[in-house]
């Protein structure tokens, strides 16, 4: 596997167009995305963590900091989603192996924290990776930043989890993402 980061502004047209073929499989329960050649969901990252075999891309992390106001005051945080393996390669340590770049990138940033929201059975491997999941807490979130403004999501997270970077210990209270997750 080779394994790059890549700002957004360098990824050519046709690594979005092999990138949407491996979100598409990783992402079949989302049809709504990655159709064509769209390579984001609710947001688009601002860079990329990516790992290519000879069949093309195979893993990939996408990653955008932003300021998130926890208790009201802004935290810098990188959030990290369109986390994907390959179907055909999952359950054989790569995705691992892409959290261990997705974490070496945050620290080539120094941001304070990485951030994500994930399902409850994706738990456990973020876990494995670093990851350190928050107890329940209210979070606004906006629900896609691709479309028209809707109502913001406001709700009490359970899988909420975040990656120390710079910094140790994430604050407690609410989180105001104002905005989407990656
Ligand atoms: C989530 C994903 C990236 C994991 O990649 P992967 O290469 O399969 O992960 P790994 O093989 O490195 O798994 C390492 C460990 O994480 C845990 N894990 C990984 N996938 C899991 C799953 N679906 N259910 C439960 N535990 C899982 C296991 O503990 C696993 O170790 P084990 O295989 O020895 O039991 C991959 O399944 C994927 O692309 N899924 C579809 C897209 C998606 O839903 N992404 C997450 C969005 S939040």
């Amino acid at each position: 596997m080779q394994w790059s980061a890549c700002r957004e502004g360098r990824i050519t047209m046709g690594e979005h167009a092999e990138l949407a073929v491996l979100l598409r499989a990783a992402y079949a329960h989302l049809p709504e995305f990655f159709g064509g050649v769209r390579t984001w969901s609710y947001v688009r990252p601002e860079a990329r963590v990516m790992g290519r075999d000879g069949e093309g891309p195979a893993a990939h992390a996408g990653v955008l900091r932003r300021f998130l106001q926890v208790d009201g005051t802004d935290q810098l945080t990188a959030v990290v989603g369109l986390v994907a393996v390959r179907p055909g390669l999952q359950r054989q340590g790569v995705g691992l192996a892409l959290l261990d770049r997705v974490r070496a990138f945050l620290g080539e940033l120094a941001v304070p924290f990485g951030i994500l929201m994930c399902a409850e059975h994706h738990v456990a491997f973020y876990e494995r990776g670093g990851w350190r999941r928050l107890s329940p807490r209210r979070s606004v979130y906006s629900p896609d930043d691709t479309t028209e403004p809707r109502p913001f999501v406001d709700e009490i997270t359970r899988t909420t989890l975040v990656l120390p970077v710079t910094e140790k210990d994430w604050p407690d209270g609410e989180i105001h993402w104002n905005g989407a997750t990656v």
